[in-house]
């Protein structure tokens, strides 16, 4: 079974429209099965998740993080602000409402390598997300802050991601990535390695 994790790896990409289409939330929980079975600092296991799927809280969410939105696109410039343009992005965040389900992560900031666990294990819900036929985003809202007092979340955790869950509603190309020749060094940093002769594919 060989080259799964990579051709997983090599298809998913994030989406940012999702039909309203409902489908059980068991799919939802294997991919949270596979995220828990993540390494984490100490064994410490930081991450928590919340589905979301009532339209009333997405609704809530939605307008707490637009409203962020607005005040960070009023103030953004530079590179990042070019490739926001770019990509045709604005305050508009429709996928928090559009998307059957919001999976919010949370990390005990109380725990060791807490942040670098918790990200560690949305890498495998993308992953198990993607086996699914489920489109994914690794939302990060401006102000995290406001959809934890929303959520009753208590202060020792901070908000790391929502990330919609769904079918996808838009088609579009995966982002490119570098090759490996550009990332990877043999032995000391800046050596290239002769990778066509020893990866496959
Ligand atoms: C830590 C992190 C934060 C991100 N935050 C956002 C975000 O707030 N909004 C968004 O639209 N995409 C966000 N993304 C998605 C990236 O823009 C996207 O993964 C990247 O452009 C590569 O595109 P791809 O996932 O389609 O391959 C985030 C991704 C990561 C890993």
């Amino acid at each position: 079974m060989k080259g799964i994790i990579l051709s997983l790896a090599r298809r998913r990409k994030s989406i940012r429209r999702y039909k309203n289409k409902a489908f059980s939330v068991e799919k939802i929980l294997y991919a949270i099965r596979a995220a828990i079975e993540a390494p984490s600092g100490a064994n410490q296991q930081p991450w928590r998740f919340i589905i979301v799927d009532d339209p009333q809280i997405k609704i809530r969410i939605r307008e707490i993080c637009e409203k962020g939105e607005k005040e960070f696109y009023a103030k953004v410039s530079g590179e990042l602000k070019e490739w926001l343009i770019k990509r045709g992005f604005t305050w508009k965040k429709p996928f928090l409402t559009e998307a059957p389900y919001l999976i919010v992560v949370l990390t005990n900031m109380t725990k060791l390598y807490a942040v670098e666990s918790t990200w560690l294990s949305i890498g495998y819900l993308l992953l198990a997300l993607e086996e699914e036929g489920l489109a994914s985003l690794t939302y990060t809202p401006p102000n995290p802050k406001d959809v934890m007092t929303l959520l009753g979340v208590p202060s020792n955790f901070e908000l790391q991601a929502i990330i919609p869950v769904g079918l996808p509603a838009e088609d579009k190309q995966k982002e490119s990535r570098k090759g490996l020749h550009e990332v990877v060094y043999h032995n000391v940093w800046g050596s290239k390695m002769n990778i066509a002769s020893t990866t496959s594919p």
